[in-house]
């Protein structure tokens, strides 16, 4: 069997699903990589038996291609250490994360990493136009590769080409700082259909359009007006653009979601034995973010001091778990992101633990994903408390392990996920009194009303059973033309 050439799903996207990693005794050995893209694409491209183009998680090391035992075909493209430090943590992490995560912090704009972007993107697209087979579909995957979808276009015609966002689209005033805004659409519009997790997203992307393109706008792209299709639970927001080369682009919404199947049951045992290992506390709070700024880590460990200061809260019944993974280490804002959380643990510890008994548990660390169902199933009041986040799955796994409707959601606005999760304790988490309200509202719900919580919970766990990762990724390779009924009662099987 050819390894290569002869795909007819292609999915690209920066990162494998697995990152290459060399023990003390240098022994090479493979884990998952971080983040919600791979945890969600990972499922799909396992029933398709597509081919994974993307970068190993080590500069100057490209692997051959193999197959993985569940039947995926990763084939890795090298990143050197000066595309790492200028396409990877400049470009698409100190100008493109802040931009379009609404200038949590101010993006950086250097012409050095703007060239080695396009750079990259070019060895993508040439990496992908090697495996993919003639008319094949191609997925290409969020804001690290913007460009590929439009040098696919020049280079190989025949192909269908999807551009998924994983992370939120500003306002097209935000937008519009980027210098190179018209290269940027450009590149996405070389897509057949673009898909962004929210249907503001779309009306951001579309409103762009028009104002980069300017009046007449032939040289990029010009919009219809947005398309509502279905009943309200069936809801589809798009639009379709025509292109400059005359071509029509499809825009959509499509929220993502999580694979229901692989979360597996968490053993009532273990989670037992996890409660009196942190103490037996009556209630225990969880955070699960990766170490970023845009997650309002720092924000709801503010509000935890406060209402223990404010005895709101008990030390001696209330447990805080934070586990936080490691991400982006060597770019100075998540650097100052970790040593703020770092010391507010510290410092609430120092002032509100007991001998043997801290209040907050901090992880700094990756988990298997089995414990983290755990940690998830052990959990009374979950908090998601992004200042902005594209959607956010771990807010929708937390629901997933609680189908029996115990547990609470503290839900920042500001997550994408809010928009189908409306029955959790919504709070603004740029106002500390908001956070707290939404805190406290959820842990006196589990006493004083746990049959309105339970009904609460019941509610956004039918939400996320019944809208899927599977129904993300059929909708989208639906609407781009991939998929007709009977392979996607394939792909369900
Ligand atoms: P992002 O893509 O910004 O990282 P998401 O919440 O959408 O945020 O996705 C995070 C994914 O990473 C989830 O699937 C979650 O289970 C996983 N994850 C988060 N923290 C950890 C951890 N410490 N160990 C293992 N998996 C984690
Ligand atoms: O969700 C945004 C995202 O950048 C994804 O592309 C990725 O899954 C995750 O965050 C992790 O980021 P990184 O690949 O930079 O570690």
């Amino acid at each position: 069997m050819a390894l290569s050439g002869d795909n007819d799903f292609v999915v690209v996207a920066n990162r494998l699903p697995v990152d290459l990693t060399t023990d003390a005794d240098g022994a090479r050995t493979w884990t998952p990589s971080p983040g919600g893209l791979v945890a969600a694409l990972s499922p799909v491209l396992e029933r398709f038996s597509g081919c994974w183009v993307g970068w190993p998680g080590v500069a100057d090391t490209a692997p051959e291609p193999f197959r993985t035992e569940s039947g995926v075909l990763l084939h890795p493209v090298e990143l050197t250490a000066t595309d790492y430090e200028l396409f990877y943590e400049g470009f698409s992490n100190a100008t493109l994360w802040p931009l379009y995560h609404d200038l949590i912090v101010t993006p950086v704009y250097d012409r050095e990493w703007w060239d080695a972007y396009r750079d990259v993107n070019e060895r993508f697209a040439a990496a992908v136009a090697e495996v993919a087979a003639e008319g094949a579909t191609v997925w290409v995957q969020d804001y690290q590769l913007q460009l590929v979808p439009g040098i696919l276009r020049q280079t190989r015609p025949d192909l269908t080409i999807g551009f998924f966002l994983h992370i939120p689209f500003p306002s097209a005033d935000l937008f519009r700082q980027l210098p190179w805004r018209e290269e940027t659409v450009r590149g996405l519009l070389g897509a057949d259909l673009i898909g962004f997790h929210l249907e503001s997203n779309v009306a951001n992307f579309l409103d762009l359009v028009r104002k980069v393109a300017g009046p007449g706008g032939s040289h990029i792209g010009q919009p219809d007006s947005l398309i509502v299709e279905g009943t309200p639970a069936t809801r589809r927001v798009g639009a379709r653009i025509t292109a400059a080369d005359g071509r029509s682009v499809g825009v959509g919404a499509f929220p993502i979601s999580i694979d229901m199947d692989s979360l597996g049951e968490s053993d009532p045992a273990t989670v037992d034995k996890l409660r009196g290992e942190i103490g037996d506390p009556e209630t225990v709070l969880l955070g699960v973010d990766r170490l970023d700024y845009t997650k309002g880590i720092l924000q709801r460990l503010l509000a935890f001091e406060e209402l223990l200061e404010a005895g709101a809260l008990d030390p001696a019944e209330v447990v805080l778990v934070q586990v936080a993974t490691p991400s982006r280490e060597r770019i100075a804002h998540y650097q100052h992101a970790r040593s703020q959380v770092e010391e507010a643990v510290g410092r609430i510890n120092g002032r509100f633990a007991a001998i043997g008994r801290p209040v907050v548990h901090y992880l700094h660390r990756s988990l298997p994903k089995q414990t983290l169902h755990h940690y998830y199933a052990l959990a009374d009041v979950m908090l998601v408390t992004p200042f902005k986040d594209g959607m956010n799955l771990v807010a929708k796994e937390y629901v997933a392990c609680h189908g029996d409707g115990s547990g609470s959601l503290v839900l920042s606005e500001f997550a994408g996920a809010a928009a189908e999760l409306d029955r959790a304790h919504l709070c603004n988490p740029f106002d500390l009194e908001s956070l707290k309200r939404a805190v406290v509202n959820a842990v006196r719900g589990l006493e004083h009303d746990p049959q309105t919580l339970h009904e609460r919970m019941l509610a956004m766990h039918e939400q996320v059973a019944t809208h899927d990762v599977r129904l993300w990724a059929r909708s989208f390779l639906r609407c781009l033309g991939t998929l007709d009924d009977a392979s996607v009662d394939e792909s369900r099987a």
